[in-house]
């Protein structure tokens, strides 16, 4: 007699469960087959071995240095890199230095890569334009990029957030809207770049491709990456066997500033963030590398210098597509109490090519024997967006898990980007906006309060 009340409780808290649930989007986007874009829209730039798919990103821990990589098709010279600081008030441009790349190739099943450069332009004033030029005379390309204001905790900055772009025309859409919006001052990149391995023989020529693609925001402002499956490109078929290949011969990142042994994972400050990139296709059991440093990474964190704590992960812990579903569940079994311990504020992943954001839940009570394997809300743990909708090859991932669990917010199958406005210490403001119809369209925005300095409930 005494279990039918205890049953009809039981029910009645799996109806709020479902009840409590978050948005669906009801807008359906046009399901068209994503192609790629033919190789001949990113022809090569005129001129005989004019450089070409040029990248920055930040060259040490605080945001004074900058890595410069292009390549060179035909020879490996000039591999110099001048750089100034642009006229200042007075009109007079600074001081023209040089910086000497280190230079590199490598081969991939048939393919030989051009000669690709790296060069560390160091101790950089904060917060002031540069321009930089590649090549020599008639070949020669300028181009120019603003350095981060100094590291603090109320310095206000705007990073683009994208994920999985890839090549085709969708990618196209997702890519001139982010350069359109004149907001992005960086760019959080959450992983799978080029997809270059889902052509015959990972055909290496959409890595290069892929960077005259992204090259005119890579030039002029960092992205900064994390590695996705797509960046493996370990081919035993075809005897490739070194992971990561491609990838870590054009980008590279500044790894070492951050005590990391690969840079597969690493972190840096940038205004009042500190950004821990992570990578899902690494080892991170326990006493593993990764695993190791982000135990020391996360407890150097100091919010009163950067207040604002930010990860980025390709495959993602919270994410209710049945597409990719639950790949990253290892990873969070294995990191996620440290998240919720040091107060993570965001979680930003790719690889499922759909839009979702979270509550702040976390699931970190389960010890095999007690029964505690549910998510519940918990205002020190992240919010985790999932943001792998760049528009790729591979199309999108419309088919959601049903009902929405109740620690999805919003989600929606379009493809699109993301704008994190960091306003001051206690606040951000974040946008997603879908691709539709040719236009950005603001489909998801809130207020994130940070978790350290203000860690009350945002507003619904
Ligand atoms: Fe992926």
């Amino acid at each position: 007699m005494m279990l039918l009340p205890i049953i009809f409780c039981l029910l009645v808290v799996q109806f709020c469960e479902v009840s409590n649930a978050g948005v669906t989007s009801r807008y359906v986007r046009k399901l068209e087959a994503s192609v790629d874009m033919p190789k001949q829209c990113f022809p090569p730039p005129p001129g005989f071995n004019a450089p070409e798919q040029v990248h920055i990103t930040q060259g040490d821990h605080v945001g004074r240095s900058m890595i410069i990589s292009w390549v060179t098709p035909i020879h490996h010279s000039p591999n110099v890199v001048a750089y100034w600081e642009a006229a200042a008030a007075g009109g007079h441009h600074g001081h023209k230095h040089k910086v000497h790349a280190k230079t590199t190739t490598y081969r991939y099943y048939n393919y030989s890569s051009g000669f690709i450069h790296h060069a560390t332009i160091r101790r950089l004033k904060y917060d002031t334009k540069y321009f930089y030029q590649l090549g020599k005379h008639d070949v020669s390309r300028r181009f120019s990029f603003r350095t981060p204001p100094k590291v603090g905790p109320d310095v206000p900055y705007t990073f683009g957030v994208i994920g999985d772009l890839g090549q085709t025309y969708d990618s196209n859409q997702t890519f001139e809207h982010y350069v359109s919006n004149p907001k992005g001052q960086a760019v959080l990149f959450v992983g799978d770049l080029s997809y270059a391995d889902n052509h015959p023989f990972h055909d290496n020529e959409r890595w290069d491709i892929w960077g005259r693609f992204v090259e005119k925001s890579t030039a002029y402002q960092p992205w900064i990456w994390a590695p996705g499956n797509h960046e493996l490109d370990y081919a035993p078929e075809i005897e490739e066997y070194m992971p990561f290949k491609p990838y870590m011969h054009r980008y590279h990142v500044p790894y070492k500033a951050s005590k990391s042994t690969s840079p597969l994972w690493y972190s840096i400050k940038r205004a009042s963030t500190y950004i821990i990139v992570l990578s899902s296709y690494s080892a991170y059991g326990k006493y593993t590398p990764q695993y190791k440093w982000l135990e020391q990474e996360l407890a150097k964190v100091n919010r009163s210098e950067t207040p604002w704590l930010i990860v980025l992960v390709h495959s993602p812990w919270y994410n209710s597509n049945t597409y990719h579903y639950m790949e990253g569940e290892s990873m969070r079994v294995m990191f996620e109490s440290w998240f919720v311990k040091y107060k993570v504020d965001l979680v930003f992943a790719g690889h499922v090519h759909s839009y979702e954001r979270t509550e702040r839940v976390s699931n970190i009570q389960y010890n095999i024997t007690n029964g505690l394997s549910m998510p519940v809300k918990d205002a020190s743990a992240p919010v985790y967006i999932t943001i792998g909708d760049g528009g790729n090859i591979e199309g999108l991932a419309s088919s959601f898990t049903e009902p929405q669990p109740s620690y999805s917010a919003f989600r929606e199958a379009s493809f699109g980007h993301a704008i994190l406005e960091v306003k001051n210490r206690t606040h951000a403001f974040y946008t997603w906006h879908r691709n539709q119809d040719n236009e950005a369209t603001a489909a998801d925005s809130t207020w994130f309060y940070n978790r350290y300095w203000y860690p009350h409930e945002e507003p619904k």
